[in-house]
């Protein structure tokens, strides 16, 4: 088996201990020749990066494991890009979320006027690491995990229109899908999942096991009857166990289909926004959880010099896929994945230039996606509403257009009112002065 050179950009990331030692546990399928740690902060990527090295040292001694804030050491050489960075880190998340919420409209990093501000400051880093990439390994897989993963996707699908080696993706299908699994006690591997929409913007229409029998009808009459908690529910904040608890909202009042829990924002967005804090979001939960206790961790196996009782890397759902998705390329093991592609006629009666989310086989030649079909009305019009807003968001950024982004915060179901739009978009502008194009 080929031993693959991998980088992980955004090496400072909260999910890299998680990550690098799903890499230690799937060596079998995913074989490692060096590992290259990359963040533009050199102090978050030192912790992370000597956890790395005592990990492997103990795991997996013959991979070679560097850590570096040089672009041309972290590029030059690689086989697969494992990018998941934060552009403006958890300050402008902050400001993402609290900003809009000030101004009466919900605030979330990925939905509605947050995601746009993101998505806005995604674009010029994830351009600048495409060109650097292909610069220095022009085969290489480049494998995006970067939020806004839709703003992203659509954004790099628009730019590098030629590339056929960057695969978007998200990992909340694989969440959802372990912890429906749980529900029916299944194995979730035999599980195969029929997905559409858009990233942060789906739903399940079916669940097949082994036998072809379709658990999703099953599921649904449970989430009703007993509510949805997630599989590792001990392990999440209370953020996240009434996001999945809206899961039954959303199914009683729309049955047909298991919906991506992101959807919450877009169909209740008073109910959210009347049960949001803007003091407290999101990424105090992060700061003071995930982070701390991320950093905490690896600082702590630095000192005491053993990553063997490490309980900050077991593994969940988001590393394992990574490196899943990796060893289905690298050895064209054609396993199934939900993943963001151009959408080219998979939904029939949505735009051929979306970048739609649905599951595809995923080989040495990238995915090769199953089609969906026709969409029903009410699906169609929430989706083609919500990529009005991504396509103009992307063209804002490209055409650096303030009448573009007033249009696409307008057309955004979680803002809806013009007016509400200009102010929240006067008030993004100030504070992404240091990230985003002027918009004119
Ligand atoms: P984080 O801030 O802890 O980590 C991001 C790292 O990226 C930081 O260390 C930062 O210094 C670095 N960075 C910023 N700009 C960079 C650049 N231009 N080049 C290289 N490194 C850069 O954030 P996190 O919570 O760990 O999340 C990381 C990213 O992964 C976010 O975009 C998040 O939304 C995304 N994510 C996506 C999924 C998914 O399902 N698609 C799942 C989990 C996380
Ligand atoms: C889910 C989403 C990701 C998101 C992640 C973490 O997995 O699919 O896109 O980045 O959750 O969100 P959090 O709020 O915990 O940082
Ligand atoms: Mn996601």
């Amino acid at each position: 088996m080929r031993k693959n050179n991998i980088v992980l950009v955004g090496g400072g990331s909260t999910w890299t201990p998680g990550i690098l030692k799903a890499m230690t546990t799937h060596l079998d399928d995913f074989a490692l020749n060096r590992v290259v740690l990359y963040d533009i902060n050199e102090e978050r990527q030192e912790v992370i990066g000597d956890f790395a090295k005592i990990l492997f040292k103990e795991e997996a001694p013959e991979v070679e494991v560097v850590y570096t804030t040089d672009k041309e050491v972290a590029y030059s050489d690689v086989d697969f890009v494992f990018c998941q960075m934060r552009t403006g880190g958890f300050d402008m998340r902050e400001k993402d979320e609290k900003i809009p919420l000030s101004l009466g409209v919900v605030g979330q990093e990925t939905c509605g006027p947050g995601g746009f501000a993101y998505g806005l400051r995604s674009i010029r880093d994830m351009v600048e690491m495409v060109k650097d990439v292909r610069r220095l390994s022009p085969d290489a897989w480049i494998l995006n995990y970067t939020n806004p993963a839709a703003i992203v996707a659509l954004a790099l699908d628009k730019i590098f229109p030629e590339e056929d080696r960057i695969l978007n993706i998200c990992d909340q299908p694989v969440n959802l899908l372990r912890s429906y699994s749980k529900l029916i006690d299944h194995d979730v591997n035999k599980l195969e999942p029929v997905y559409f929409g858009l990233n942060h913007f789906g739903w399940f229409t079916n669940i097949y096991d082994e036998t072809g029998k379709d658990r999703a009808p099953e599921l649904k009459d449970i989430i009703l009857q007993g509510g949805f908690r997630p599989v590792d529910a001990e392990q999440r904040d209370q953020s996240w166990l009434d996001t999945y608890a809206m899961v039954e909202d959303m199914l009683t009042d729309f049955p047909d289909y298991l919906p991506n829990t992101y959807l919450q924002y877009y169909l209740y967005p008073e109910y959210k926004l009347s049960t949001s804090d803007p003091e407290r979001t999101r990424t105090d939960e992060v700061r003071e959880g995930r982070e701390k206790k991320v950093f905490a961790e690896c600082r702590r196996i630095v000192e005491n010099g053993t990553a063997r009782d490490s309980k900050v890397v077991h593994n969940d759902a988001h590393g394992d896929m990574m490196v899943e998705v990796a060893a289905s390329i690298a050895n064209n093991l054609r396993k199934t994945f939900v993943v963001m592609v151009r959408n080219d006629g998979i939904v029939s009666n949505l735009p051929e230039d979306s970048m739609v989310e649905v599951a595809a086989s995923l080989g040495a030649n990238g995915p090769a996606p199953y089609a969906v079909g026709h969409i029903d009305t009410f699906y169609k019009g929430l989706i083609e509403n919500q990529y009005a807003f991504e396509k103009l968001t992307v063209e804002a950024y490209m055409e650096e257009s303030y009448g573009k982004a007033l249009q696409a915060l307008t057309l955004n179901r979680t803002v809806g009112d013009a007016k509400k739009a200009r102010k929240v978009l006067d008030a993004l502008i100030e504070a992404n002065a240091a990230y985003w194009p002027e918009l004119k």
